[in-house]
């Protein structure tokens, strides 16, 4: 065990597969939505949640209301509209929203194809103001990126428009036909919206996951590593498989495995 301080006040679970590390955050979800009159989830895109998505919609499946919740998604990217097939507008139709009951009243999504994006940016706050989030739902960026706060000597505390780095067009190139067809900005939920969720659960799963995963908790944040910051919140789970894992359990021994 190398002699480097892990943050253990995030809980860390490593899971098998990723469809039972999906089925826990499920759990979770559902916790945080019985008993609760409004709940609000924060909701992402991308590889990482989908397990959990379908895991979701299982238990809806089996009987779990969703229409009382309301959803805030993190992002979305700038110049595709909604019915575009590689933004996330659509990715939410296909992985959640169309196949559950939650309401179209009741999920926000920023609107990457808005005509004054600065508009759009107050706007998003105003609904995310007027949503507190229960539950933040994260998967991290190669690069460490949450949301879309990229890595930068500064972060941003609101909804704002962001270029995005040459590491994130390279890896989501992977949704489109080609590298140039990745759009190079970003609409993304700033660092306090996220932080100012009640609960957060950030998932990472796969060996390419497993440097950034190791960088999460070691007492030292650094805008530089975006998901560093998760070490100031209180209420914080990360999900893992052993692949994202592996890093981490070099670095510091087992943690929490749950078998
Ligand atoms: C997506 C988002 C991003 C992704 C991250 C990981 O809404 O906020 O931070 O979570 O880029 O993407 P995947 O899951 O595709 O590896």
């Amino acid at each position: 065990m190398k002699e480097c301080v892990l943050d253990m006040s995030m809980t860390i679970r490593i899971f098998d597969t990723v469809r039972d590390a999906g089925i826990y955050v499920a759990t979770i979800t559902e916790a945080v939505i019985v008993g609760n009159q409004s709940p609000v989830l924060g909701l992402a895109t991308g590889d990482t949640p989908t397990a959990f998505y379908q895991a979701l919609i299982n238990l809806h499946r089996c009987g779990l209301d969703l229409s009382q919740v309301t959803t805030v998604n993190l992002d979305e990217y700038v110049g595709l509209d909604a019915n575009h097939p590689q933004s996330y507008h659509y990715f939410m139709q296909m992985h959640l929203f169309s196949q559950t009951n939650l309401s179209s009243q009741n999920t926000f999504i920023p609107n990457g194809a808005a005509p004054n994006l600065i508009q759009e940016c107050a706007r998003y706050d105003e609904i995310l103001k007027a949503h507190a989030i229960d539950l933040q739902i994260l998967g991290v960026g190669v690069n460490g990126h949450i949301g879309f706060n990229e890595p930068a000597d500064m972060l941003l505390t609101n909804t704002h428009v962001v270029t995005l780095r040459e590491e994130t067009i390279a890896s989501n190139a992977r949704f489109f036909d080609r590298t140039e067809a990745v759009p190079r900005q970003a609409i993304t939920m700033g660092i306090q919206s996220i932080l100012q969720s009640k609960r957060i659960v950030l998932m990472a799963f796969g060996a390419e996951k497993a440097d950034i995963v190791a960088r999460i908790a070691t007492g030292n944040v650094s805008t530089n590593i975006p998901v560093s910051i998760l070490q100031l919140h209180q209420n914080v789970v990360l999900v893992l498989d052993r692949e994202s894992a592996r890093q981490l359990v070099d670095n510091y021994g087992e943690v929490n495995v749950q078998e």
